[in-house]
């Protein structure tokens, strides 16, 4: 049956509001500015979540900084995808102790994806008592609520209600970056492959409305971002459990049809959803930038299927084939999981063969980690870490060769690029094309914003290394 995705009433966020204004008066009483320090793992979804945390905790009158030390509250968003990002996020908790045993007033939230999952909430109870507020993505819109009853009460506080999940508008938002935005068009995700925890922490899918979505891409064009990716864990299935239906194709139309010199992206797509009407809209709206990251997970039929996927490797291959017709200089990238309970040798060279015929600019691989809860963690797993290991060295070398070669032929070309940040080196920028190639190049940093016509000169596997020639007007600097 259709569900009608559960709305958080201008009410109810005007009351966040009211505790976003104690926080403030409490803050404005304290003897020196007090600091916020947001840490961010995970995906494009993680880093947007964070923008309106920092949304949040700027309404509450917090300024931010880099260093936990400094930090009154310390903001923690998790992500749970894979046994080793927990890991990461645990070990740098572990060492919070030394900062709140300098400072006891320190607050310590962790939020996101896995505090959402029951048995890391335990862990985190029991084991790292320096946290003092756990919450996870259902409840990041009451926020203000959660921080304020934590900096008034003396008791921890665990807000971790399992529920298919609801859609704010409205939260503020402090954004990262100046030229490039993300904007959130759905939450959750339905599909539940075997091996995956983010349906179980996310909730179900459920869309934002169009008009909204359209109203805030507006904005960010007004106010000179030119570079936006869509975001969902299946933008494909956008709109489905609209009251009025929409797809994602006609999502992304009407988006491009905003006045404006800006690219669209979108990620995530999922293969079984791909449809040749997105293609269509792709190839024929010049601000749908000519880039697909559409994961394969597997090059063989059983592994797909034990995988949960609901696509096989012909009807991909087939999907690729009418992309590539369609718009034959597309930029392609996938996500591959090496190591799938059972999968065998023989299994793990179709997907190499997979990456072989296809030809992805780059790929993004993981070994297969067993997460709490999923099918596949009960799965029998006989292959041992070490041969996964070689496996996976083959596909990365593979892939190295491939990405390399692809890099290489635009050696000579003059691209229409983004300068969109600093680079590394005084001196140098880092530019995007509009396949989302990362170019490094010499410039003065005025020219972030802007678009340039941009001379490859030289290329490695990850980059591309050009000269700017001529430079259109505007940027973000005037
Ligand atoms: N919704 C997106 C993917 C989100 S997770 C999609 O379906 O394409 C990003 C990637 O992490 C996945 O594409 C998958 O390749 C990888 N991944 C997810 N769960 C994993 C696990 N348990 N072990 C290893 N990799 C995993
Ligand atoms: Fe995970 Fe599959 Fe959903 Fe992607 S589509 S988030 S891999 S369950
Ligand atoms: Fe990680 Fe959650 Fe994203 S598990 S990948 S942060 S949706």
């Amino acid at each position: 049956m259709k569900r009608i995705t559960t709305r958080i009433t201008p009410e109810q966020l005007a009351e966040q509001r009211t505790w976003c204004d104690r926080i403030m008066e409490r803050n404005a009483a304290q003897p020196r500015p007090q600091l916020a320090f947001v840490d961010t793992y995970g995906c494009q979804q993680n880093e947007a979540d964070s923008e309106r945390l920092r949304g949040y905790l700027a309404q509450m009158g917090y300024g931010f900084t880099q260093e936990e030390a400094a930090a009154d509250v310390i903001v923690i968003n998790t992500c749970a995808i894979r046994e080793h990002a927990e890991q990461r996020v645990l070990g740098n908790v572990g060492a919070l102790v030394h900062t709140k045993r300098d400072n006891p007033n320190q607050v310590i939230c962790l939020c996101g994806c896995m505090a959402q999952e029951p048995h890391v909430a335990e862990k985190i109870k029991r084991s790292y008592r320096q946290v003092d507020l756990v919450f996870g993505p259902h409840a990041l819109w009451r926020f203000p609520e959660l921080l304020c009853r934590c900096l008034t009460g003396r008791e921890r506080i665990f807000d971790l209600e399992d529920e298919p999940g609801s859609i704010a508008e409205g939260i503020p938002v402090v954004r990262q970056n100046q030229v490039k935005a993300w904007v959130s068009i759905m939450y959750g995700c339905n599909n539940f492959c075997s091996y995956c925890i983010v349906p179980y922490v996310r909730g179900r899918e459920r869309s934002r409305e169009p008009q909204a979505v359209l109203d805030e891409i507006r904005g960010l064009v007004q106010a000179g971002y030119r570079d936006i990716t869509l975001l969902g864990q299946n933008v494909n299935s956008y709109g489905k459990d609209l009251e009025k239906p929409m797809t994602f194709a006609a999502l992304l139309t009407a988006a491009s049809e905003i006045p404006g010199d800006f690219l669209l992206r979108f990620m995530t797509s999922h293969p079984k959803d791909a449809s040749p009407a997105l293609f269509e809209v792709m190839a024929n709206s010049p601000k749908v930038a000519p880039c697909l990251h559409l994961p394969f997970q597997s090059g063989n039929d059983r592994v797909l299927q034990a995988m949960n996927r609901g696509y096989t490797r012909g009807g991909y291959l087939e999907k690729i084939a009418a992309l590539r017709a369609a718009i034959p200089d597309i930029v392609l990238t996938s996500d591959v999981i090496v190591g799938f309970p059972g999968e065998t040798e023989k299994e793990f060279e179709d997907t190499l063969r997979l990456v072989e015929e296809v030809g992805f600019d780059a790929l993004f691989t993981f070994l297969y980690s067993p997460r709490v809860g999923t099918p596949a963690a009960r799965l029998p797993d006989p292959v041992g870490k070490a041969e996964k290991s070689a496996w996976f060295q083959r596909l990365v070398d593979l892939q190295n060769r491939i990405s390399q070669e692809k890099h290489q032929a635009y050696v000579g070309k003059t691209l229409r690029c983004l300068v969109d940040g600093v680079g590394e080196t005084p001196g140098s920028l880092t530019a995007r094309t509009a396949g989302n190639r990362l170019v490094h190049l010499e410039g003065p940093e005025d020219w972030i914003g802007t678009f340039a016509q941009v001379t490859i000169q030289n290329a490695s596997t990850w980059a591309l290394f050009g000269a700017a020639g001529e430079r259109e007007k505007g940027g973000i600097h005037g």
